[in-house]
């Protein structure tokens, strides 16, 4: 099964509108000699400027979350029929800093992809295990029911187009990147526990990535392993060259 790479950027809280075009100037006439799906995701205040400056190119543009309702009194919030009317693809759901800070729960994520689904996005379900976690062995349980409860009531179709980020929240942003083995190792994991909720047609296809202190050094260590289909990169994808050596990188790895 070919599934094609993704390199995601995701920009956080950062750029202005006038900044984000630039980037997109930058980037706009890549061409990459085998297939990358090269994605940006941007705060909403520069959706639109991206979605307009990328048009017609090889990029996508992402939100980095939304509400689940189509519209009504949720002050502050966006609808999923927001971001397609922008051109928007992808919208990640569940970062570790939403989940932390937000309040973002298993049971919104769910609702969040369900709602992406069924307005044409596709979501980028982030899932990751936190340091004390990580240190008495419980990541795998912990990234097991995660996935089960994100994918939980989607259908088979939607799951095969489904992109999962497995960022481990101790990697995110410290530098100190999960060793390779391990990252093959979880992620290798979290297909086997789609394969469980669905069945391997849909395994095979879901694309899995990576997130966590991922740079242009290390990417292509990461692309060699079987079931790494990509990156989501928070620090590195902020600069436009950067973003681009992570791209190239890809394409050395596969
Ligand atoms: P860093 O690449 O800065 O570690 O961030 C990872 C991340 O959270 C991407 O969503």
């Amino acid at each position: 099964m070919n599934r094609t790479p993704i390199i995601a950027g995701n920009w956080k809280m950062h750029k202005t509108v006038g900044e984000a075009r630039e980037f997109a100037y930058a980037i706009r006439n890549h061409k990459v000699e085998s297939a990358v799906e090269m994605v940006v995701c941007a705060p909403f205040t520069s959706l639109s400027a991206l979605a307009e400056e990328l048009k017609g190119s090889e990029v996508r543009v992402g939100a980095q979350n939304m509400h689940y309702e189509a519209s009504g009194a949720y002050t502050g919030e966006i609808s999923p029929g927001m971001l397609t009317d922008l051109g928007i693809h992808y919208v990640i759901i569940g970062h570790s800093e939403r989940r932390e800070y937000f309040a973002e729960t298993d049971e919104t994520v769910n609702k969040k992809a369900k709602a992406a689904f069924a307005n044409g996005l596709v979501p980028i379900v982030c899932v990751g295990e936190n340091l004390a976690q990580y240190e008495s062995g419980e990541t795998k349980a912990h990234i097991r029911n995660q996935v089960i409860r994100a994918v939980e009531g989607l259908s088979s179709e939607q799951t095969k187009q489904l992109v999962i980020a497995y960022e481990p929240i101790w990697a995110i942003g410290t530098g100190k990147s999960s060793s390779v083995d391990d990252a093959q190792d979880v992620i290798g994991f979290i297909r086997s526990t789609v394969e469980d909720a669905f069945d391997s047609q849909v395994a095979v296809q879901v694309r899995i990535l990576y997130g966590g202190s991922v740079k242009p050094e290390n990417i292509a260590s990461y692309m060699e392993q079987p079931d790494i289909d990509g990156a989501l990169v928070g620090g590195a994808s902020l600069a436009a060259d950067s973003y681009l050596q992570l791209v190239q990188g890809v394409v050395g790895g596969k």
